[in-house]
């Protein structure tokens, strides 16, 4: 019996242009490049500009990946787009890409997952395709996170940057993705969440009380153990071992956990795709952008396994392993 798999046929990724290095941080709140460099591993992100929105940068990821894969926007049939940052509330940013692209009239939407979003896209994308729904699609990770960050809070506002990634993926008969693992328990939400919305209401605090809260600690805890656990199950899924696998594309929070990760699959860390120090947390955008610059710097080659994850907000984490 013949199988459908979802392949990648190119990819792309988008930075705003403006650079902030930790020393930038350190002349706003009290910290240090040694200590951001120390704890995360990050020593500069990008920021995006006045105006310019998670839709600009999920823009030109698209059309970049477009490029690479070789395919119109009109050949797309469906659009999904990873993102907590929406541009705006309706229509959805998916909407609004498709739109730009000339791609319209084919389903898109978003889908929240935090910091899993992009994975979780990458997921139900293969459905649609592994079920014969869609033959062409285009997914992405966009994010700009720092119009969240409070900006006197020293916990919390070295950590992110903005970004965004795309993958175009087409229906084909060898692999291909091999399988997508997705969780979500919302009983941890109280460790990291963003505390207003449409439906909950604003407040009158800075920037209508919009702002990443986050218990930092606890939240590495649980990550570590959740992404230990993730791994193993997804190899399981795949019918893999360690071994198989030629990179680990892992989502760019905190360079410490990525080690974590790298260690519980037995992998050194020259096989394992970093950015954090350069891109900090774009959330949706990280594992897209990371693994964009992995395919163009030459590291990844066709024919490789990937192993992709994500953790975030929800706590929401999810995996994908497939041959590039
Ligand atoms: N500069 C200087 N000092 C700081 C800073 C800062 N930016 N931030 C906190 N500190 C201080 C604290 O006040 C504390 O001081 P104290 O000892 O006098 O009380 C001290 O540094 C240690 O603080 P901790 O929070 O215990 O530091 P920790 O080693 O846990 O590192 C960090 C904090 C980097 C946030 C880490 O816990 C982490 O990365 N957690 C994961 C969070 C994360 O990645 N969230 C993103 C979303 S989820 C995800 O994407 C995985």
């Amino acid at each position: 019996m013949s199988s459908i798999y979802a392949r990648i046929l190119g990819t792309g990724s988008a930075l705003p242009e403006r650079v902030v290095s930790n020393a930038d941080l350190a002349k706003i709140v009290d910290t240090s490049d040694e200590w951001i460099a120390t704890r995360t591993g990050i020593r500069q992100r990008h920021i995006v500009a006045d105006g310019e929105t998670t839709g600009d940068l999920a823009l030109l990821a698209a059309q970049r990946a477009l490029e690479a894969a070789g395919v119109k926007a009109s050949e797309l049939d469906l659009i999904v787009l990873g993102t907590t940052t929406p541009d705006l509330v309706f229509p959805s940013t998916a909407c609004l890409v498709q739109h730009r692209l000339g791609a319209n009239g084919c389903a898109a939407f978003d889908v929240n997952a935090a910091c899993s979003g992009f994975v979780y896209a990458l997921g139900v994308a293969d459905k649609f395709i592994r079920s014969g729904q869609s033959k062409k699609v285009l997914v992405i990770g966009a994010e700009t996170l720092t119009r969240m960050v409070d900006w006197t809070e020293r916990e919390t506002c070295v950590l992110f940057g903005d970004g965004a990634g795309a993958v175009v993926l087409e229906a084909a008969d060898e692999a291909g993705i091999y399988t997508t693992c997705l969780h979500a328990d919302g009983g941890y939400k109280e460790l990291l969440y963003n505390p207003v919305g449409v439906s909950a209401g604003f407040s009158d605090e800075p920037n209508h009380g919009v702002r990443i809260r986050m218990a930092g600690r606890e939240v590495f805890k649980v990550a570590v153990k959740t992404l230990d656990a993730l791994v193993g199950e997804t190899l399981q899924a795949a019918g893999m071992q360690e071994t198989d696998i030629d990179w680990l594309i892992p989502h760019q929070a905190n360079l410490r956990i990525i080690e974590a990760t790298a260690k519980r699959l037995k992998m050194s860390m020259d096989r394992v795709v970093v950015t954090v120090d350069k891109h900090a947390n774009t959330s949706s955008g990280s594992v897209p952008l990371a693994l964009d610059h992995a395919v163009r710097s030459g590291k990844v080659q066709r024919g490789q396994n990937l192993l992709l994850e994500a953790f975030g907000g929800g706590f929401t984490w999810a995996s994908a392993l497939l041959r590039y």
